[in-house]
């Protein structure tokens, strides 16, 4: 499907709170994937605060270069391109891994490839520290791109042709799993957080679904305000559809909730929230006719989304693996090989994957 090849992509990826630096073989064999996460640093604030994120990544990026080339044994010299990701993201945090990718390949005299972010989720999937087992995903390939930022069905006929199929109209899924998550006094990241928690339900919340019939977009903020509300109820010791205005008077709801009763909302939302990515990615993937489906953001390291995935879809999913489903390099170095040696053009990166056919 590609040329093989041995040559080395070095990856940059800067554009939130993650600093990650990686060596790919091939676009796929990963050699190493170092990633300095900010979250400590952010998760007083409940969100990542970008001046702290750019401060951050040019601490750290030096450091996470020299340990990425020597936990994949090689020197900058064996590197035949350096894929960096140049957006879409926070402007200043992608300043940095960009400018010093292009520093990089003007001293080295190395080709430099500009990442979109989002095509490098797609091709996460592509991925492995196997060089036994390297996935084949079939094309096209329908993906549902679900993270804090994005949540996107985009059909992949091949590398560097995208459409897009359906998006969210209001919040990105793992936005809506960390705002929950603030709601009813769980940690940020909400995703893993909510995911514990409702491991522990005894009785699910029901919440709504917002299905935009006719349509493979999303939307998550009514879900949302059902969860405040829900909670809301909850922390007065009401049954949880007790309320239903709209304005609420003060209380310190995560303070009221018992660990219970945490639990049971965290499973509905959840719930709820596999419910419509699943059952509308699988519509989308059989009204385009595609031959597999993909699984890739942060929100894929979410385990019963995966085992819905795997046990619903009639054709065969392609989750990527928990360390490249959330933001890394080696998705980024990937997707740059992939464009290079394929002659596809890359994306734009402040621009959609694709226009939108509405
Ligand atoms: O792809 P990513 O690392 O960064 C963005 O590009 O946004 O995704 C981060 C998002 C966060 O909203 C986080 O809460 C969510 O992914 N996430 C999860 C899980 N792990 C991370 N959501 C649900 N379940 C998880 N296990
Ligand atoms: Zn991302």
């Amino acid at each position: 499907m590609h040329p093989p090849t041995d040559e080395l992509t070095l990856g940059v990826e800067t554009s939130c709170d993650e600093t990650s630096v990686a060596v790919v073989r091939g676009g796929q064999l990963v050699l190493s994937n170092v990633v300095s996460s900010q979250i400590a640093l952010h998760a007083e604030f409940g969100g990542v605060v970008p001046e702290i994120a750019s401060r951050q990544h040019v601490r750290a990026i030096n450091d996470v270069t020299a340990i990425a080339l020597k936990e994949a044994g090689v020197s900058l010299n064996d590197v035949a391109s350096i894929a960096a990701t140049r957006g879409p993201g926070l402007a200043g945090a992608l300043l940095v891994g960009f400018n010093f990718a292009r520093g990089l390949s003007l001293a080295l005299g190395t080709p430099l490839v500009g990442v979109n972010h989002l095509e490098g989720h797609l091709h996460s999937v592509w991925l492995s520290t196997d060089p036994a087992s390297l996935p084949d995903p079939p094309l096209p390939l329908l993906a549902l791109i679900v993270s804090g930022g994005h949540t996107e069905l985009v059909l992949m006929r091949d590398h560097g042709d995208y459409e897009l199929v359906g998006r969210t109209l209001d919040d990105a899924a793992g936005e809506a799993f960390d705002k929950v998550a603030r709601i009813i006094g769980l940690p940020y990241p909400g995703g893993p957080a909510i995911q514990r928690a409702a491991a522990e339900a005894t009785e699910p919340v029901r919440l709504p679904r917002a299905w935009l019939p006719g349509t493979f977009d999303f939307s998550f903020s009514g879900l949302k305000t059902a969860a405040l509300h829900a909670a809301f109820a909850m922390a007065r010791g009401e049954s949880a559809d007790a309320i239903r205005g709209t304005s609420l008077p003060k209380l310190d709801i995560a303070a009221e909730l018992s660990p219970q009763a945490v639990a049971n909302i965290a499973a509905g939302f959840q719930e709820s929230v596999i419910d419509v990515l699943v059952t509308k990615t699988l519509n989308a993937a059989a009204s385009t006719g595609a031959a597999a489906v993909s699984v890739v953001g942060g929100v894929a390291a979410n385990r019963p989304l995966r085992e819905r995935f795997q046990s619903k879809s009639p054709i065969p999913v392609f989750v990527s693996a928990p360390q490249f489903a959330t933001d890394n390099a080696a998705m980024i170095a990937a997707a740059g090989y992939f464009v290079r040696t394929t002659g596809a053009t890359a994306i734009e990166p402040g621009l959609q994957l694709a226009p939108s056919r509405a």
